[in-house]
């Protein structure tokens, strides 16, 4: 746990105690369940939201205007020291704004106690921020418990949240969070920030501290509990790639949170704003783009093919015919066998059951082109077998295929960016010319 993480749970924390007395209802509260479901997301709208630190003349967040739409994933990316974090915590007044204001469906929760504002909006932060000294079960039964719930509402509850995240209530429940996995931690932590139910859930860097694969395995959740929950979260990132998986929008950010882009992944991908947007993006924008394209997509070679049951001769025509040097061998269900090269019928005797090298390796028309990609990358002779619902032999990959198919795409998405932009500035023309007819003025 970092330290900020430690102080930023102990003043929230404390805060949080000091109101369990309270019992009025804030306005998201009001506005979610008059809405008629508490459980979904709430809108968000920042107005001229700014911040300025104490002794520094430049604002860390300047004028930013955004709005969140109800039961939308938003991702924040951006440099390090852009304002990310400061404009997500403002979202719940963790920081203070010193401009603007904060509206959570429809009310505005800039003046109001910021301890009954952070009931409606939950909060995971990097290394899941767990106090060390409460039990899994504590930690998760925290806000609940602030807010009043009866014992044993929040004790069906500590069960669902565990049974959520995919932790076995009866082995988690009584543990301290020292005793549990980086991704265990950051489970939990989610777990905690849901528990109250709130509309809203603010996420900063909640899986940066894990490793690769748990962290994909981490996405992955968030996505399944967000078909289920339909919350309005904000995620900060670094990480471009958790942004285009995560985001049904992103919010490119420069310095002092200035929005650079606010669009779809594929929009961003396909046709950043500026140059900014293109280098946050990155050199890796082609290698992206394979992520968003299937095999099927793209035109797949064919090779020569033999199968077993074809006769020895048959097989020798086909080899020295074969402008590859190489025929593919489909076993008898049409499923590819093995590699053979000229030469190898020779070394074995013209025996099928020893020539040749056996195929390892096969990508299914459903993969992504940068699955592909790595196939044919670990190949020894660079190219990939594709095959179709029951392994069946369809054609192959290989790098010539992949590097045609990126540049086609890409001219096509700059085509498009092109063609793009050309209705906007007609759209806009017809505009001009249609407020100066409605206004009498004649051409002329
Ligand atoms: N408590 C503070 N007092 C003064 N300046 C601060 C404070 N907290 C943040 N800043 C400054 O505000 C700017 C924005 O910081 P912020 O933490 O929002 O950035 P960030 O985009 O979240 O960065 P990172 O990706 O590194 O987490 C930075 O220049 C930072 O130095
Ligand atoms: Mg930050």
């Amino acid at each position: 746990m970092s330290e900020t993480s430690v102080a930023e749970k102990a003043t929230s924390g404390a805060e949080e105690m000091t109101s369990v007395a309270e019992k009025t209802t804030c306005g998201a509260e009001k506005a979610a369940s008059a809405a008629g479901k508490a459980t979904s997301g709430a809108s968000i709208e920042l107005e001229s939201l700014t911040k300025r630190y104490p002794g520094n003349p430049q604002p860390a967040v300047d004028n930013v205007n955004m709005e969140i739409k109800a039961g939308e994933i938003v991702v924040f990316v951006g440099p390090s020291g852009c304002g990310k974090s400061t404009t997500l915590k403002m979202i719940n007044r963790l920081i203070e704004p010193t401009g603007g204001r904060i509206r959570i469906d429809g009310a505005d929760v800039t003046d109001m106690d910021p301890v009954k504002l952070r009931r409606n909006v939950g909060y995971a932060i990097q290394a899941s921020g767990l106090f060390p000294h409460m039990t899994v079960a504590q930690n998760i039964a925290l806000v609940p418990k602030m807010i009043g719930w009866p014992a044993a509402r929040i004790r069906s509850r500590v069960e669902e949240m565990l049974d959520l995240v995919g932790l076995d209530p009866g082995e988690f429940h009584g543990r301290y969070p020292r005793r549990l996995s980086g991704g265990q931690q950051q489970r939990v932590g989610v777990a905690r920030a849901l528990a109250a139910d709130p509309p809203v859930l603010l996420m900063d860097e909640p899986f940066g501290a894990v490793d690769p694969i748990t962290r994909e395995h981490l996405q992955d959740e968030l996505i399944r509990l967000q078909h289920e929950l339909h919350k309005t979260i904000v995620f900060v990132t670094h990480d471009f790639d958790e942004a285009i998986k995560l985001g049904d929008r992103i919010a490119v950010l420069r310095e002092r949170s200035h929005i650079a882009q606010f669009d779809t992944p594929e929009a961003i991908l396909t046709n950043p704003a500026d140059d900014f947007v293109s280098g946050f993006v990155g050199a890796g924008a082609a290698l992206k783009r394979l992520n968003l394209t299937r095999v099927r997509d793209v035109e797949i070679t064919d090779y020569p093919t033999v199968t077993v049951d074809d006769p020895l001769q048959q097989i020798f025509n086909k080899l020295r015919g074969s402008g590859v040097g190489e025929v593919l061998l489909l076993d008898e269900h049409g499923r590819p066998y093995k590699w053979l090269r000229r030469g190898d019928m020779m070394r074995a005797r013209g025996s099928l059951a020893r020539a040749g090298t056996l195929v390892h390796d096969t990508v299914t028309r459903d993969a992504t082109l940068r699955d592909a990609l790595e196939a044919v990358l670990t190949d020894n002779a660079g190219r990939v077998v594709v095959t179709g619902r029951r392994g069946e032999y369809t054609g192959v990959v290989d790098m010539e295929t992949l590097m045609n198919s990126v540049h086609e795409l890409l001219e096509a998405d700059r085509l498009d960016a092109v063609e793009h932009q050309q209705e906007l500035a007609e759209t806009r023309a017809r505009q001009t010319h249609g407020e100066q007819e409605g206004a009498g003025g004649e051409k002329a």
